[in-house]
């Protein structure tokens, strides 16, 4: 490889951060999202990425049912740049449009940022995308938001994460009182205390004032017992808590954790400089060909998702590529493993908010999106060079199941074409009963957005009206061993045995308790969350 482009590739990876953020709706996201915006300079003024969402409304072109709802299908990368770093920030449709995409999005993040609101502790919809993080090993960096308002104290909310979690906790920086009494945060780093002052909701950047632990005037400042209380958890966290280890934190066994508030933009300033301190830079990808380093000189990405009909005028489909070596060019032509076709990437476009703008390059750590005339799915991989694939994107644990009925028989063929394609594009899975008596397709789902989706596309898309018919189910096991590891077992109870698109089975309870009591009835049953990639 010529050293320049190995040069260019160093260069370009040792700037960039890419980083999703995981947390319950409320805990502050859109909020944290404007804020390091705001520093990063992308933007001028917090308030303009809630502005956008409420614009959308207005703007024509966007998949009807996203202006019926005003919510947001599209996945949205934010690339902004801070000290001397690119930052990919991928985001996590939460909410409302909650879905596998959520999960899938943590497929091609090298970072988690964990968002706890202070009063709420970990919440459920944290810890489930908190399991995914950990299956991937990823960094959990914590930000712990909303000190302005009275919350749980900071010893309390280590322990639970270090309890319920299992990983080890290192506080970076340390609160001095919270809520109305909330006076700001000790910087373990540089010893120095950075005083809180309230600003009206945080349009601009705070005011910083620091003052040394050893001010003379640090008591009054303080107020006397907020002084001394913090002095007491200090020296109990510096005595008896561990020492930052940035190999536990890469490996995700360690979370440096920041204590801040959002909306009055403090705390967000420190948590950024760390963050880049501590980040993982984009590293190797597992391959068919081995590890591939990211400054691996043949270009190579995978798809992490797919957006279908954003503007239903052109019926364009974006796929959205992780790009893992080398370096992406408007125009290059790449082979797409799966097919073994050849494929001229000559849209490429990279996503601010909804804004799409035609890209030139992008490298190691970015994702790019890419005109899908059909032929990408959730997983493939796309490269230069030598042949490799990455290992698949898995099946995520379903929550919401329904039988999907066709009632026009006429419409046979478009509603079965409809339903494989989108499986396909993992737009939803897709289970049947093992009772063959019962052959219409069930939608298994993480969110009911994904439900929505189907059949607003089906209809659009097919010309097929479909009808729903829930099931009362919201927990679904892969059995290890299959069919015959599920047979050995005899008959189960309070269970529906149903089959994935790979005929594989998959038990689905009612709740976790169902679940639990089989387990102990059975321990010789093994049972996954997640199903392994077909390959
Ligand atoms: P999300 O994307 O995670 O769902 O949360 P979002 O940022 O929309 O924040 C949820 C609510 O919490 C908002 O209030 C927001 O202002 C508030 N919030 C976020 N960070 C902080 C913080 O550090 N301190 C306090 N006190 N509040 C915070 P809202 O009333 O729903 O909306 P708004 O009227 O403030 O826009």
């Amino acid at each position: 490889m010529s050293s320049e482009l190995q040069a260019e590739l160093q260069t370009a990876v040792e700037r960039r951060r890419n980083f999703a953020i995981i947390s319950h709706p409320d805990a502050g996201k859109t909020t944290l999202t404007e804020k390091l915006l705001l520093y990063g300079g992308a933007i001028h003024e917090a308030g303009s990425v809630k502005a956008r969402r409420a614009q959308r409304h207005a703007t024509s072109d966007w998949m009807a049912m996203e202006q019926q709802r005003g919510i947001s299908i599209t996945s949205t990368v934010l690339q902004f740049a801070y000290r001397s770093c690119q930052i990919n920030l991928l985001d996590t449709p939460g909410h409302q449009d909650f879905s596998e995409d959520t999960y899938r999005t943590l497929a091609a993040a090298d970072n988690a940022v964990m968002l706890i609101d202070a009063a709420k502790g970990l919440e459920p919809q944290t810890r489930k995308l908190f399991e995914v993080c950990r299956m991937r090993s990823l960094p959990i960096f914590t930000f712990i938001n909303k000190l302005d308002r009275p919350g749980q104290s900071p010893l309390e909310l280590m322990d639970e994460i270090e309890k319920e979690l299992g990983m080890q906790t290192y506080a970076v920086n340390y609160p001095i009182g919270m809520g109305d009494r909330f006076k700001g945060v000790f910087d373990r780093g540089t010893r120095k205390i950075h005083l809180f002052e309230r600003s009206e909701h945080g349009k601009r950047e705070a005011v910083n004032t620091v003052i040394d632990v050893g001010d003379p005037d640090i008591e009054t400042l303080l107020e006397q017992d907020l002084y001394y209380q913090f002095k007491d958890e200090l020296e109990m966290i510096e005595e008896l808590g561990s020492e930052l280890d940035l190999d536990a934190v890469h490996a995700g066994e360690m979370t440096p954790i920041f204590f801040g508030s959002a909306m009055t933009n403090f705390g967000v300033e420190l948590f950024l400089n760390s963050f880049l301190d501590y980040a993982l830079k984009p590293g190797i990808h597992e391959s068919t060909q081995g590890e591939i380093s990211p400054t691996h000189p043949d270009f190579s990405g995978f798809v992490f998702k797919l957006q279908a009909n954003m503007d239903p005028k052109h019926r364009d489909r974006v796929a959205f590529v992780r790009v893992c070596s080398g370096k992406f060019e408007k125009d290059m032509t790449v082979s797409h493993a799966r097919s073994g076709k050849t494929v001229r990437l000559s849209r490429p476009q990279k996503l601010f908010a909804q804004d799409r703008e035609v890209i030139e390059e992008a490298y190691p750590g970015d994702v790019i999106g890419l005109n899908n005339p059909g032929v990408f799915a959730i997983g493939d991989t796309i490269y230069s060079g030598q042949k490799l694939e990455y290992e698949g994107i898995p099946c995520f644990s379903p929550e919401m199941f329904a039988f999907l009925r066709n009632p026009n028989p006429s419409k046979f063929k478009q509603f079965r074409k409809g339903v494989s394609e989108l499986r396909e594009e993992g737009a939803v899975q897709i289970m049947y009963s093992a009772d063959e008596a019962k052959r219409d397709p069930i939608l298994a789902a993480v969110g009911q957005l994904q439900f929505e989706v189907v059949q607003f596309r089906l209809q659009n898309e097919y010309g097929v009206e479909t009808l729903l018919d829930h099931l009362p189910y919201t927990v679904a096991r892969w059995v290890d061993g299959g069919w015959d590891a599920l047979h050995k077992v005899g008959r189960i109870f309070n269970t529906l045995v149903v089959k994935d698109s790979w005929e594989r089975p998959v038990l689905l309870f009612r709740n976790e308790w169902n679940c639990q009591q089989l387990e102990g009835d059975h321990p010789e049953l093994k049972l996954n969350k997640i199903a392994p990639v077909v390959s």
